[in-house]
């Protein structure tokens, strides 16, 4: 259903269940476009499943099952709000692992009945895309976006709600991924991403050489395949403490070389087309928590001529701060969904592309473990 355009602001509960935290946060856009976050809980799960080294579907859909209603209600009271004071309801409908995506669709879909609520069915992807509006800046439409998480590895134009053009994405894993398997190859602890970083601080990124992917191509996908067998093939063969630092260092610098390089040849395309218009770049998703491709990515932005935004550090990884405001920008656009709105395990941002390019990873999620 489309309703007219509504310049009123918008307190809206998020809910996200797409893979291993469930999340419940209470977010207020106003008609000018600030944002405020009122409230933001985040319940991981990374506990019951680090014993497997990733994310088991069945236990995180039943750990979402069991604290969805306690998380949704303890983000209201830390924003020191009730049901009554929400003007909609947002819930992650996919891409994710369907079970959990199904806990806090449903959970909304009760929430948006039961109060009279108007729902948004959220792209998870979206969540990420608008992330970075979390922060103090305001970032206006359009801008250029590398999303990169655990399931995907993406470049895109973003151009309003909703409205993303694909320029490149992953034919084989995702950069998160990557970090995950890499750092499990290499003995660290689930989630990977983070335990590598912390290793490879200090290290020598030259030590150990690997594989540059796609380089020379013209495109802008991404590939982290041969990475990941190199390293885990290294891995094997190096125990030593300074030994370990220097591949995690080499390895953390080859994942965001990839990053920065397609990132410039999107930056280089994206100019053509929007000559004479603000160039802004945004990188959003989990990995954008780290430091080193922070680093490289705006230095490539500012040779480039955009400025550059990425989300507080809180808001890289899942949270539903994420989805409530994607949630009330699609409802102050007039978007809203139906109790009959589906889950949907894959959902590209872009699906034109998505259809066009089948092997591609882009748009989809499945367990990492
Ligand atoms: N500091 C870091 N350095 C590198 N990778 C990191 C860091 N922090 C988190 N990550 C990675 O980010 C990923 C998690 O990000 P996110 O929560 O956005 O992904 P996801 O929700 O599992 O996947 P998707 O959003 O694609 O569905 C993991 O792969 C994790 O290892
Ligand atoms: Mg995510």
């Amino acid at each position: 259903m489309t309703l007219p355009p509504t310049p009123l602001a918008q307190t809206v509960l998020g809910l996200e269940t797409s893979c291993d935290e469930t999340a419940a946060a209470v977010v207020r856009r106003y008609g000018d476009g600030r944002v405020e976050v009122l409230s933001s809980v985040v319940g991981s799960q990374i506990a019951a499943h680090a014993p497997y080294g990733g994310v088991v579907p069945e236990i995180a859909a039943r750990a979402h099952v069991e604290t969805i209603e306690a998380i949704a209600e303890a983000a209201l009271a830390e924003a020191g709000f009730g049901y009554e004071d929400l003007t909609g309801v947002a819930a992650t409908a996919g891409p994710g692992l369907v079970g959990g995506v199904m806990v806090g669709l449903s959970f909304g879909k009760a929430v948006a009945l039961a109060r009279g609520l108007p729902l948004a069915a959220v792209n998870h992807l979206e969540g990420h895309a608008v992330s970075a509006r979390l922060g103090a800046e305001r970032i206006d439409y359009p801008f250029l976006l590398l999303l990169v998480s655990g399931g995907h590895c993406q470049l895109l134009e973003v151009a309003g709600v909703g409205a993303c053009r694909r320029l490149g994405s992953t034919i084989d894993d995702a950069a998160g991924e990557a970090f995950d398997k890499i750092a499990k190859a290499m003995g660290l602890p689930y989630p990977g991403g983070p335990a590598l970083e912390r290793l490879a601080s200090g290290g020598d990124p030259a030590r150990f050489p690997l594989p540059r992917m796609l380089l020379g191509r013209k495109d802008c996908d991404f590939s982290f395949s041969g990475l990941k067998t190199a390293a885990a093939r290294l891995a094997e063969g190096v125990t030593e403490d300074v030994a370990r630092r220097d591949l995690a260092a080499a390895v953390q610098a080859a994942i965001a070389g990839q990053l920065a390089e397609k990132s410039e040849r999107a930056m280089q395309a994206y100019v053509r087309e929007h000559a004479g218009r603000d160039l802004r770049f945004v990188v959003a998703g989990g990995v954008a928590a780290n430091r080193e491709v922070r680093d490289r990515l705006q230095a490539a932005a500012a040779r480039h001529g955009f400025s550059f935004a990425a989300p507080p550090l809180a808001y890289c990884t899942d949270n539903a701060a994420m989805i409530a405001l994607a949630g009330a920008e699609r409802l102050a656009a007039g978007y809203v969904d139906g109790l009959d709105a589906v889950a949907r395990p894959r959902w590209p941002l872009d699906e034109a592309a998505a259809a066009a390019t089948p092997t591609h990873k882009a748009g989809r999620k499945g367990a990492k473990a």
